[in-house]
């Protein structure tokens, strides 16, 4: 795991999109796996910007977004499918048939799952993926106590997690209590993987993920065991 220290928000989220850019040149088709939350928006405002500079462009692009809320659907704002589309797919010359988030208002949830593990073996596998992280350390929605071995599957959301994400939602009573997220072990075939750290909630998963052992009891953790992590962390906010 390498760490690439940025001296704050705007410099984490050039750097990242340097590196998704490079991927999209080095591969004639790349796939790229992409994250929602708060820390990722920058990213995609230098991406999107680019991509209206012509320096870049999504023609060739695959995108596989990590995880989506059960019972949420496409047109929900709070909808990670939603937030996609606001954040990036709008606004670049991607195809949106090229775009998977998976479905959270599907009716047979267990084959959604196996369908999307499916559809990104058939794809050739991740290329990049971008993460972020929980304050937990949590991964995608791979809360504590998750198998690394696990693949795309329905998860029960951690409290901590929901009242994190509250933020976004009229009442607590709104946030979904499960989500589809693809697997550790989904996570972890990518080629190469960028995880984002901003954020002064996030210090304590910082420390832990540079120091602390591997261990199920935070997901993050096994990716010290990844051959090409890079971990891009915004040092103004940590510190
Ligand atoms: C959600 C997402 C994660 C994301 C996390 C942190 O739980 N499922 O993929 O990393 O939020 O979000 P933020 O960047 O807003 O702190």
């Amino acid at each position: 795991m390498k760490i690439i220290e940025a001296k704050n928000y705007e410099e984490m989220s050039r750097f990242a999109s340097e590196k998704v850019q490079a991927c999209i040149d080095e591969n004639i088709q790349p796939n790229l796996g992409l994250a929602t939350g708060s820390t990722p928006i920058g990213l995609y405002k230098h991406l999107i910007s680019s991509n209206k500079k012509g320096d870049v462009s999504f023609r060739n692009v695959t995108t596989f977004n990590l995880d989506e809320y059960v019972k949420l659907s496409e047109t929900d704002p709070n909808s990670y499918r939603y937030f996609m589309n606001e954040e990036l797919f709008n606004h670049v010359d991607i195809d949106k048939n090229n775009t998977h988030v998976p479905n959270g208002k599907a009716t047979d949830l267990d084959q959604e799952c196996l369908d999307y593990e499916n559809k990104i073996r058939e794809a050739g596998g991740i290329d990049l993926q971008i993460l972020g992280i929980g304050a937990n350390g949590h991964i995608g929605f791979n809360e504590p106590g998750t198998s690394f071995q696990s693949r795309t599957q329905i998860v029960k959301l951690d409290e901590q997690t929901r009242v994190a994400n509250s933020r976004f939602f009229d009442s607590m009573d709104d946030v979904p209590t499960h989500a589809i997220t693809t697997g550790i072990g989904t996570i972890m075939d990518s080629k190469e993987i960028i995880l984002l750290i901003s954020g002064s909630a996030k210090k304590e998963a910082y420390e832990r993920l540079i120091n602390g052992e591997v261990s199920e009891e935070f997901p993050a953790s096994v990716l010290q065991n990844h051959s090409n992590c890079i971990v891009i962390v915004d040092k103004e906010s940590i510190s």
